[in-house]
């Protein structure tokens, strides 16, 4: 579970800490306040991890790469800088690690000018140990991390090599013995960040057989058909909120065709005959994704969902509420962002954040640092009840004092 993330000079996140992040977390902002760049953190991160720094900016930021990504206005030779904090168990013990990432331009060249992986001994007191600590290619990993807590045994610092614009923890994260890189590279290669497109849901599919939701969802009748034969209960589950929850669906059939190819059928209690997907509404789509996504056996350990209430009516947004709850509940950890007051409401005040723009940069805050915000919602008030009011003008100065 993610505890912290401190970021500077990504897209419109000049300067942000955000800490003790919850289970669920979810940002609340206007447009063009920075809620997709803060998304877009974990994205560029999982493609640093499966490409390359120089591409992940490029597919961040265009063909410009860094110059795109990193903040406008900020110098050109600064760095781009991305920190998390997350508990892993490693070596059968739950630790508090930090990972750093500095990026800055060489020349032309993105490079990692800095990454770094620590985490301290004890739960208390002690300075945290660097396990990795790499610059511009060149580091120390500690390979015999199982000793850690064996204070008389030296630990033994490898050096390595790696190209500049690769991350150590890509390259050590294949190696068995670099436990805290391979557990941290594990964690990012899990989490999910939907970004749900229903025309790509639709439609007959080849086989894909694909145990989880695709990120664009295009491999819905595989999940679907999975689903149904792997976890028959759950399917159930999923079909009977459908039915309850838009109306005329009473049925949902998943299969494999004659020809091969997967597809989804939509039965309406109103007509004899069933309908394929490309005739379903947007909405129904989304929803019986999105309750597929929820009710995965295997939840991710951290999962991004933007504006979930696109295409839903708005009382099917405190249902939705009510069932990331219930995800995050269950171990996965959910980061939404969302305009929806009906979504809001039905959301605890202490999972709430708010994202502003104060003289053209970016803030975050918890609902909770605002006594005003937290006495109107314990006098009997709902969060997306005030953010319709307006509530929310100047929430970070107001706060900061
Ligand atoms: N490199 C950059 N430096 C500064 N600002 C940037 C950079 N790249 C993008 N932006 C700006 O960041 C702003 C915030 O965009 P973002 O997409 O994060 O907002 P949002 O909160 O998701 O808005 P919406 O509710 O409309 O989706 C945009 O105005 C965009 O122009
Ligand atoms: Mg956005």
């Amino acid at each position: 579970m993610i505890e912290a993330v401190h970021v500077e000079n990504f897209k419109a996140l000049k300067s942000i800490d955000l800490t003790g992040l919850p289970q669920l977390a979810v940002f609340v902002g206007k447009n063009g306040v920075g809620k997709t760049s803060l998304f877009r953190i974990f994205s560029f991160l999982k493609s640093c991890l499966s490409e390359n720094v120089r591409l992940a900016l490029q597919h961040e930021g265009g063909f410009n790469g860094f110059k795109d990504v990193i903040t406008r206005g900020v110098d050109e030779s600064k760095s781009i800088v991305i920190q998390l904090k997350f508990y892993l168990i490693i070596a059968g013990k739950k630790r508090l690690v930090t990972y750093h990432l500095e990026i800055g331009l060489e020349g032309k060249k993105p490079v990692v000018r800095r990454e770094i992986l620590r985490y301290k001994r004890a739960s208390r007191g002690g300075a945290p140990f660097h396990f990795i600590d790499f610059s511009n290619g060149k580091g120390v990993a500690v390979s015999n991390e199982e000793d850690f807590s064996k204070p008389d045994i030296e630990l033994t610092r490898e050096e390595q090599a790696v190209d500049p614009d690769v991350l150590a923890i890509s390259s050590l994260g294949q190696l068995k013995r670099f436990k805290a890189a391979k557990a941290f590279r594990e964690l990012i290669e899990n989490w999910h960040i939907s970004d749900f497109h229903i025309n790509e849901a639709r439609g007959k599919k080849d086989q894909d057989l694909g145990a989880h939701l695709s990120r664009s969802g295009d491999n819905l009748p595989s999940v679907a058909l999975r689903m149904k034969e792997d976890h028959p209960e759950i399917f159930e589950t999923v079909l009977q909120k459908v039915r309850e929850r838009v109306p005329g669906i009473s049925d949902i059939e998943a299969k494999t065709s004659e020809d091969g190819s997967l597809l989804i059928r939509y039965a309406d209690s109103a007509f004899k005959d069933p309908f394929f997907d490309f005739n379903v509404s947007d909405g129904t789509i989304k929803m019986f994704a999105y309750l597929l996504l929820l009710h995965d056996p295997k939840p991710h350990k951290v999962l991004c969902v933007e504006e979930p209430e696109n295409q839903l009516y708005p009382e099917l947004m405190t249902i939705l509420a009510e069932e990331f709850q219930e995800y995050a509940s269950k171990g996965g950890q959910v980061f939404v962002s969302t305009h929806s007051p009906q979504f809001l409401n039905a959301i605890p005040l202490e999972s709430l954040f708010l994202i502003e723009k104060d003289q053209g940069i970016s803030k975050i805050m918890p609902f909770i640092a605002d006594p005003l915000v937290c006495g109107q919602i314990e006098a009997g008030d709902k969060a997306g009840y005030l953010w319709e009011q307006g509530m929310f003008e100047g929430f970070s100065r107001r706060v900061d004092r």
